[in-house]
């Protein structure tokens, strides 16, 4: 154990001197600004380093046929004999949506971001709690971050919360790995609104990535 930390605070102390001797050499690394976006970018990337992780709740407001639609029908699965149930999602229906990500339950309080994306039907019959694949890009301007985050990945019941992993991000969440906690919290007529918890972390090679 104590060899680790010694190792991991000369490997720290390691990356301090490479960087603090690579700026001196290279001073032009930090760059004088080739846009203003991208500089904003690296120096976030560089602040986040160094506190390691982000976090903010969101929340993703809902209404069916107004920000989100079933667009594809999906096929029922043969040997699945189930009286069907009016909001069923058959295997293969694809639902598409782009909702607004308020800073409160709240519908009416302030918007943050989007969620833009679409939910594919996995499951043969309803008795496997609405199996799906998510794709969403979550497009944040909070608290002085921009940018966005995509998630991949499945859920498993549409009623419990779901934990999809982020797949990369872009602008100030470029490099950012980490996850995307999703949880109803309430449905009142036909808006569905979802606690959207993002837990975002930066690998230490994030610093020294090229930015697009
Ligand atoms: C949305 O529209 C579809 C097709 O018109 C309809 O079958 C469904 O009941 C509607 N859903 C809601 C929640 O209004
Ligand atoms: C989403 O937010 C935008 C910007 O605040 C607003 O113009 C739009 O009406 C909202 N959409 C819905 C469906 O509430
Ligand atoms: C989701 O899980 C809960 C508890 O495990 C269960 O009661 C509920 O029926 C499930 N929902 C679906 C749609 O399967």
């Amino acid at each position: 154990m104590e060899a680790t930390n010694t190792k991991t605070t000369s490997l720290v102390l390691c990356l301090v001197v490479i960087s603090t001797a690579h700026q001196l050499l290279h001073p032009q690394f930090n760059l004088p600004a080739a846009t203003a976006s991208s500089t904003s970018s690296r120096s976030k990337i560089s602040k986040d380093v160094h506190d390691k992780t982000v976090s903010f709740t969101l929340y993703q407001q809902e209404t069916a046929n107004k920000t989100g639609y079933l667009v594809v029908d999906g096929v029922d699965a043969a040997g699945v004999s189930q009286e069907p149930a009016a909001d069923r999602r058959p295997f293969g229906s694809i639902y598409v949506f782009r909702d607004n990500l308020t800073v409160r339950a709240d519908s009416s309080s302030r918007v943050a971001g989007v969620a833009e994306g679409s939910s594919i039907s996995t499951s043969f019959d309803d008795d496997e709690g609405r199996r799906g694949l998510s794709l969403t890009k979550i497009t944040v301007h909070h608290r002085g971050y921009r940018g966005s985050v995509s998630i991949l990945g499945g859920t498993h019941n549409s009623s419990r919360p779901s934990v999809y992993p982020v797949s990369g991000g872009t602008g100030d969440f470029a490099y950012a790995v980490g996850y995307v906690r999703s949880s109803p919290v309430s449905s009142e007529r036909s808006t569905l609104t979802y606690k959207m918890e993002l837990r975002l972390y930066w690998p230490p090679h994030a610093y020294y990535a090229p930015i697009p």
